[in-house]
């Protein structure tokens, strides 16, 4: 392994707020379910999740913007939380955490109803019909999604696929989801807020290409 990840995973290892937990979480509830406010974060205030989150621009972002909401990116990748891992601990910012961890497992990691809102930011499109249950706005996860969040709790998408976009929209709708926000180009279409201006590493290499941003936002009826 090159050296570089090796000394980010070590790194990791000393970080505050950095979760790797072992594999076991999978078969059994990972010791944070349920508590995350009160034993990480220290209060009640909602829990924002970014899916797949690389380097976490969104998680780092938003936790600037929003003092009274904790965020927690969750990758399977180490040497990718790294660099927002690091900047949570050198700026010291308290409302956000990262965590290493497969998505498949969130029902293990977080309790029902735990979790405010979730972002899936530029997720891979996985556009093999074979990997179709991978994607991460199959079925499978929206029914994942849908249980760990509040009633009315938010799931923002932003890719640059467009196939991607509208399998999850059509997999939204088959949920029952209501939809907020549906665009295909949300620059050309949406006024922008300092929320949606956050740009994540691939957001910006997509811009750089080109290429249009699709969004969407959803939640369940109560
Ligand atoms: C295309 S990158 C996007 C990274 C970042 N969100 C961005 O926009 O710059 C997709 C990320 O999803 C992560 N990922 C893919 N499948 C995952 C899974 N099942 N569980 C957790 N992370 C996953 C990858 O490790 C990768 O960092």
């Amino acid at each position: 392994m090159a050296k570089n990840k090796l000394k980010r995973f070590a790194d990791l290892e000393e970080m505050q707020r950095v979760f790797q937990p072992a594999s076991a979480y999978a078969d059994r509830d990972y010791h944070l379910k349920g508590k995350w406010g009160a034993e990480i974060f220290g209060n009640n205030n909602p829990i924002v999740l970014e899916l797949g989150c690389g380097k976490g621009e969104y998680t780092v972002g938003l936790s600037r913007l929003f003092p009274n909401q904790n965020f927690i990116g969750i990758d399977r990748k180490g040497a990718r939380i790294w660099r927002g891992a690091k900047t949570i601990n050198e700026e010291q910012v308290m409302n956000a955490a990262f965590m290493r961890a497969q998505i498949q497992h969130l029902g293990s990691i977080f309790d029902h109803r735990e979790i405010s809102s979730i972002w899936i930011t530029f997720p891979d499109p996985q556009p093999q019909k074979t990997r179709e249950k991978s994607r991460m706005t199959a079925p499978r996860f929206l029914e994942m999604y849908r249980k760990i969040l509040v009633s009315g709790g938010r799931v923002h998408l932003k890719t640059d696929s467009f196939p991607l976009y509208e399998y999850s929209l059509q997999c939204a709708k088959e949920s029952g989801a209501i939809i907020h926000v549906s665009t295909s180009d949300l620059y050309a279409t949406l006024d922008t807020d300092a929320v949606l201006d956050i740009k994540t590493t691939y957001e910006k290499r997509f811009l750089s290409e080109g290429l249009k941003i699709c969004y969407l936002s959803i939640s369940w009826p109560l």
